[in-house]
């Protein structure tokens, strides 16, 4: 009997210890503040091209983690945030048949410098595009195109990046798939225009 009593005590700590600590780490998490830059830049329509700037620069892996990381907060929580976003023009906000290698299902986001031109897609224009599985509720990536002035001027000015669902950057093999991602750029300069990107096509394949 005595045994039992003290067992369930140890069991009703440990419960109390592990929600105690469930709510200080997802406290910490909420408590990441936004770079009051993004923001404003976004506001501004699209001027944050200086921040991937420094990262090219500076080509280290930690200053790319930096802007990655920076920018998927932004993505997360600027206001509104992407999820929040128009979809493309015409295509409405539901998920749509995908292909390789995009998922099966997808779901697109265009911020509203891009949703202002979706012809030609002015600097600072950023296209969202949420890779589901087949059964539409798996998220397997976040793609992202941002068009930055001056980042990458032979490929449309285009900065790459592919997430996993919790906003790490993807990976293939040894490559992050973040910045001038050769394989994005190789797959896409087969959109029509010169413009990297398929949506804008009148056929949505390359
Ligand atoms: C093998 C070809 C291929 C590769 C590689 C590829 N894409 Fe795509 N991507 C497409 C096609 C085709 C579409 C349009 C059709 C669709 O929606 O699936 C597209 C659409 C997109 C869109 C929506 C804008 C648009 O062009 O219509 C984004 C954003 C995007 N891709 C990001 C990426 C990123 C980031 C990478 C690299 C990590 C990447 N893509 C690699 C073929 C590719």
């Amino acid at each position: 009997m005595k045994r039992i009593v003290v067992l369930s005590i140890v069991i009703v700590a440990c419960c109390l210890i592990a929600s105690g600590w469930m709510r200080h780490s997802t406290a910490r998490a909420q408590s990441g503040t936004v770079n009051p830059q993004y923001s404003n830049q976004y506001q501004a329509g699209g001027q944050y091209q200086g921040a991937i700037q420094n990262q090219a620069s500076s080509g280290t892996v930690q200053a790319q983690q930096t802007f990655e990381s920076k920018f998927w907060s932004y993505l997360l929580r600027s206001e509104p945030a992407y999820r929040n976003w128009a979809p493309w023009p015409g295509q409405g906000a539901d998920y749509y048949p995908g292909q390789s290698p995009h998922g099966a299902f997808l779901k697109m986001y265009i911020n509203r410098t891009a949703a202002a031109d979706p012809v030609n897609l002015p600097h600072g224009s950023v296209i969202i595009k949420e890779n589901y599985g087949e059964d539409q509720k798996t998220l397997m990536a976040v793609t992202v195109m941002y068009r930055s002035q001056g980042y990458d001027s032979q490929n449309g000015d285009w900065y790459w990046a592919k997430y996993n669902p919790d906003g790490t950057v993807a990976m293939k093999g040894d490559v992050r798939l973040a910045g001038r991602v050769q394989g994005c750029i190789d797959c896409h300069s087969g959109a029509q225009g010169n413009d990297f990107v398929f949506a804008n096509d009148n056929s949505a394949s390359p």
